[in-house]
């Protein structure tokens, strides 16, 4: 007999049962990271060891001293110019973040403007555009840097271009958008060609309307055969003749080590030379021996890069594949209890309750022994005004970790939607 057919009471009371069946195990797993497994970082172990004592130089730089500027030795600017498809010339690699660096850029366009700003942004009480559900350290960054936040809906296809639209299109103090376009953070939705063709032709009432474009997860597919295609904003903006309207982000953290990777900033070579500028004033350069590891790591990979990522897949995809599995399972694929994203690829899933017992789901999971994103992260300042969105990360988790967090979890939201339906009287 199905939950529905049963009387309120008697739904309740098996779900707290089930709950607490799960609850007396004393478990202790956690779905909150959003980090690499230690089978994935192993995958990559080859690159401590991959230069010996005598590797010292490369492209004519001597690895272990200055010179050799700010944008990143030549290798490795050709190496990751052709993951997010540009030329060099586009390319900068920096150090092991791209979060490091999204703050630097928005710093430098705070302090000095960008290339077609009429001043530096502090002065015109800069807003920034976000897609929610989305990524916390977003919403962090730009707050802890006083931009004034503005919510778009990630849907299906990408952010909403048409509330974005309404929004930059009449206030010129609406300076861009930041969000991921591929695979995002937390639903896995990846923007449309039509969409991101829109956005980099977006008539802005600001001149230096930017979009920073958080490609963390660019070539992280689950599945050999089903994809979603990354976009291009930096040949698409120049196309659409705004050449220094993109900047695009990324990094080796989901690659090779989260903690020791390299981040790298793809935009027009003007937008290059700017950023080029600031940064010089303040390092002389990046860590270029670990750009060197990268290169001869990733260049002798089997498959290169694309060989790496498809190793990664092998380990990560039964994860997701759990998650959607005991999910159905538990809570039926007709919405009546929640209702969750089923990504191509990327690190999360999105979940969605029917009533609004997101943090009860969170603190009931908690008490479970399963450890849950909080519930509201996915919201700038934690304000999930619904009170219906979970983040799950199953990549770091073994997968019968995953399989078990996602019953207790399941059992979770049934027992808060019968507690909700209950007190509210159905
Ligand atoms: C969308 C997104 N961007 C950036 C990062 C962090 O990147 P990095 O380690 O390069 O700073 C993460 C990590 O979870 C992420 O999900």
């Amino acid at each position: 007999m199905g939950m529905t057919s049963e009387a309120p009471a008697s739904a309740l009371q098996s779900a707290r049962q089930a709950y607490e069946a799960f609850r007396a195990r004393g478990l202790k797993l956690n779905m909150q990271r959003g980090q690499p497994s230690d089978a994935d970082f192993d995958l990559s172990n080859g690159l401590i060891g991959v230069l010996g004592e005598n590797d010292v130089r490369m492209d004519g730089q001597d690895l272990r001293n200055y010179p050799g500027g700010v944008t990143g030795l030549p290798s490795a600017r050709a190496m990751f110019a052709h993951y997010l498809d540009v030329k060099a010339e586009n390319m900068l690699v920096w150090n092991n973040s791209s979060l490091e660096l999204q703050g630097l850029v928005l710093t430098f366009a705070l302090l000095h403007g960008v290339r077609g700003s009429s001043g530096p942004w502090i002065t015109q009480s800069p807003k920034i555009i976000v897609t929610v559900p989305g990524y916390d350290r977003h919403f962090l960054l730009l707050q802890t840097l006083g931009f004034e936040l503005l919510t778009v809906d990630m849907q299906p296809d990408g952010p909403d271009v048409d509330a974005i639209e309404r929004l930059a299109g009449t206030d010129p103090s609406v300076k861009g958008v930041l969000f991921v376009p591929t695979y995002s953070n937390p639903g896995g939705e990846s923007i449309s060609a039509d969409k991101a063709r829109r956005l980099a032709g977006l008539q802005a009432a600001a001149p230096d309307f930017t979009i920073f474009a958080d490609d963390a997860y660019r070539a992280h597919h689950l599945y050999e055969e089903d994809r979603d295609e990354p976009v291009n904003f930096v040949v698409l903006s120049r196309d659409a003749g705004s050449p220094d309207r993109a900047f695009v982000f990324a990094s080796t953290s989901k690659i090779t080590f989260a903690g020791a990777g390299l981040g790298f900033v793809a935009s027009s070579e003007d937008n290059i030379k700017w950023l080029s500028k600031y940064l010089n004033a303040q390092s002389i350069g990046p860590n270029k021996l670990e750009q060197a590891r990268h290169v001869r790591f990733l260049e002798n990979y089997p498959g290169g890069l694309e060989g790496l990522m498809s190793a990664h897949a092998a380990l990560i995809a039964p994860k997701f594949r759990a998650v959607d599995e005991v999910l159905r399972a538990e809570l039926g694929g007709n919405g009546e209890y929640a209702t969750w994203t089923s990504p191509r690829g990327g690190y999360f899933i999105s979940l969605d309750t029917a009533e609004p017992v997101a943090a009860r789901v969170v603190e009931l999971a908690e008490e479970a022994g399963v450890s849950l994103t909080p519930a509201g992260a996915t919201y700038p300042a934690g304000q999930d005004r619904a009170g219906r969105n979970i983040r799950l990360a199953p990549t770091r988790p073994p997968l019968e970790e995953v399989r078990l967090a996602m019953q207790v979890v399941a059992a979770c939201v049934r027992l808060a939607t019968e507690e909700y339906r209950q007190g509210r009287g159905r």
